[in-house]
């Protein structure tokens, strides 16, 4: 199952996002926001990454103005690595390298059709399991 949130800055994305991920039959949950009212990034944030935490979700899809906001709360939580991606290089290496949780991605940065494939890639892209990642995602943990 996939978590999804953003606020008012990401809301217009987001709804090209679940389009794609309906029609794709991707599963997912949709934490909000639920419209392009003005809200706090970090309250969809925490939505996201507790439905990881706690099980209900396997990984999530954050979309702010920039991302940038959102990652950083995203961030703050222990297990999570959210990955801000702009290109499908980025999508790609941190799914490869970082075995990332969550994908971030900024509404005014970013078309529909680039996201669409920077989701595409971050979904069906599998982590590397080499040892030297493990190492390093387990040093950021121990930090
Ligand atoms: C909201 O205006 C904007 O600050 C937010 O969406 C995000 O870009 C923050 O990093």
């Amino acid at each position: 199952m996939l978590a999804i949130a953003c606020d008012h800055g990401g809301y217009e994305l987001k709804l090209e996002i679940l389009k794609h991920l309906e029609e794709r039959g991707i599963e997912y949950i949709d934490y909000g926001c639920d419209s392009p009212a003005s809200v706090d990034y970090p309250i969809y944030a925490r939505k996201v990454t507790t439905a990881i935490k706690n099980g209900t979700c396997e990984n999530g899809i954050l979309i702010c103005g920039t991302g940038i906001g959102i990652s950083i709360a995203a961030n703050k939580v222990p297990g999570i690595r959210a990955a801000l991606c702009t290109d499908c290089f980025c999508a790609e290496a941190t799914r490869l390298h970082n075995n990332a949780n969550v994908l971030c991605m900024g509404g005014r940065v970013v078309g529909a059709g680039l996201a669409i494939k920077i989701v595409d890639t971050f979904l069906d892209t599998p982590f590397s399991n080499d040892e030297r990642h493990i190492r390093r995602i387990n040093l950021i943990e121990e930090e």
